[in-house]
């Protein structure tokens, strides 16, 4: 069933757990996160960023979709439908078409702006029951347009949008979206344990994909309760898809049917989420 984040999150940092964000971009995306989720009887998050619903044609339909898919999968597990990313006018519409919750990124405007915004979309979505996820200091990197210095997050700066009342806040520790460089210096846990001293809510740590599993566990052991995954799903994805075509492109039938196609890639996908939720720690719903 859909249901916002506040809770699961709350719960998440008070646990010393995460809860793992994946972004999906069409319907075989969609069923393997969720599937994953059931299998494991976990709660989720499915996330879209501001790319990946325009691709699929709209917030909406993208709401409708996961919606939809829960329904004819029979997933029971709590499910957060989630916007990535988004920025003030796209939090408006998410918050408008139903989404459960919704992050508003306004780590690239002027700080007091950054604030001043997030409050007005905690109103807007706290009125309709709607989470709200804030971003203080900027993610590393770039994902579907989004690009980010990756500036570690600033305690005071972090400490008055926290006051702005989202609940849960996405931290710059020196995190970086895609694929890693080779000189990566690792997370910065001093600049988290300094965050998560002064800051009680739930903390977020994007660009999830490749950062070594004990430095997820220990974040996550300091304070991180969502952990953001999406390039990781689409290696998977892709290197799965390669495969296929490699052992089955002389054979016309299994060549060219989408559905037969996709399949491995969707397996790949529902692999990759489980191993994450295994490593995160979500505890199954009773
Ligand atoms: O917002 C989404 C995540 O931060 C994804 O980052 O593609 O590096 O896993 P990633
Ligand atoms: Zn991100």
């Amino acid at each position: 069933s859909l249901v916002n984040g506040t809770e699961i999150f709350k719960a998440a940092r008070k646990g010393h757990y995460a809860v793992g964000a994946f972004n999906t971009n069409n319907l075989e995306w969609t069923r393997a996160i969720l599937g994953a989720a059931q299998e494991t009887n976990t709660p989720i998050l499915i996330q879209t960023s501001m790319g990946a619903a325009k691709y699929m044609g709209g917030y909406e339909l993208c709401k409708n979709l996961v919606e939809q898919t829960i329904k004819s999968m029979n997933i029971t597990v709590p499910v957060i439908m989630h916007l990535d990313h988004g920025n003030y006018e796209a939090a408006k519409e998410c918050i408008e078409v139903g989404y459960n919750s919704v992050m508003f990124d306004g780590h690239d405007l002027p700080f007091e702006e950054n604030l001043a915004k997030t409050k007005e979309i905690v109103a807007l979505a706290h009125a309709k029951g709607i989470s709200v996820e804030a971003e203080v200091g900027s993610i590393g990197g770039e994902e579907d347009g989004i690009i980010g210095a990756g500036e570690l997050a600033d305690v005071e700066e972090a400490k008055q949008l926290a006051a702005a009342g989202p609940d849960y806040l996405a931290v710059g520790i020196g995190n970086i979206h895609g694929v890693y460089p080779e000189n990566w210096q690792g997370l910065s846990f001093d600049r988290l344990q300094e965050l998560a001293d002064v800051i009680d809510l739930p903390l977020v740590l994007h660009g999830g994909s490749g950062i070594p599993k004990e430095q997820i566990l220990k974040a996550i052991s300091m304070g991180i309760s969502k952990v953001n995954v999406n390039t990781e799903q689409q290696i998977a994805w892709s290197k799965a898809v390669k495969e296929y075509y490699a052992e089955n492109k002389d054979q016309a039938e299994k060549g060219f049917d989408p559905r037969k196609v996709l399949a491995p890639g969707t397996k790949a996908i529902k692999d990759t989420v489980e191993s994450r939720i295994e490593w995160f720690g979500t505890p199954a719903v009773k």
